[in-house]
């Protein structure tokens, strides 16, 4: 499903509605290129779940976890343009930091793409004027709660 996202304001507005259908397990993967706006909605996300302070983008570290009670469930929150290779998202203990959290996932393709797992929401964002498009499509576990 295709949604517009003329503003940062409905970036905020999904980013919110994925919040509070979001579980543990779960993969929220964000693709798109450069400047697509996969922080901004992460961020949205990461605030939706509770988070009352700046959110760092992890393109440098690459992970960082945020736990209860800061958020709602264990999260963590990814970008993997820095992986070389796929196998590297194991080398860094991704499974691990996983446990009992839900996963945003920036550049998902470079940790080897998560649409397999049913509890993947993945969403493609495209320019469209000033604004953007994101195509929307959940895995099995996501029947009925899709979030828009
Ligand atoms: N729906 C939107 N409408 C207008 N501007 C937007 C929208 N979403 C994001 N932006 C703007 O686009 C710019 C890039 O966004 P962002 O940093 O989230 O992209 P990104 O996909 O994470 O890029 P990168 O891969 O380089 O990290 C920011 O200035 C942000 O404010
Ligand atoms: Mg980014």
């Amino acid at each position: 499903m295709s949604i517009p996202l003329p503003d940062l304001a409905a970036m905020d507005r999904l980013g919110r509605a994925i919040a509070a259908a979001l579980r543990p397990g779960d993969v929220v993967a964000l693709s798109g290129g450069l400047g697509a706006g996969k922080t901004t909605l992460a961020r949205a996300i990461v605030a939706g779940l509770g988070y009352r302070s700046e959110v760092p983008s992890p393109s440098f570290a690459i992970i960082e976890v945020y736990d209860p009670p800061a958020v709602r469930l264990p999260l963590v929150h990814a970008d993997f343009y820095r992986l070389k290779h796929p196998d590297e998202a194991q080398e860094i203990g991704l499974d691990d930091y996983r446990e009992g959290a839900a996963l945003i996932a920036e550049w998902p393709d470079h940790a080897g793409g998560f649409a397999h797992e049913p509890g993947c929401l993945s969403i493609a964002l495209e320019s469209a004027g000033e604004g953007r498009i994101a195509i929307v499509e959940g895995g099995a576990d996501w029947l009925g709660r899709m979030p828009v």
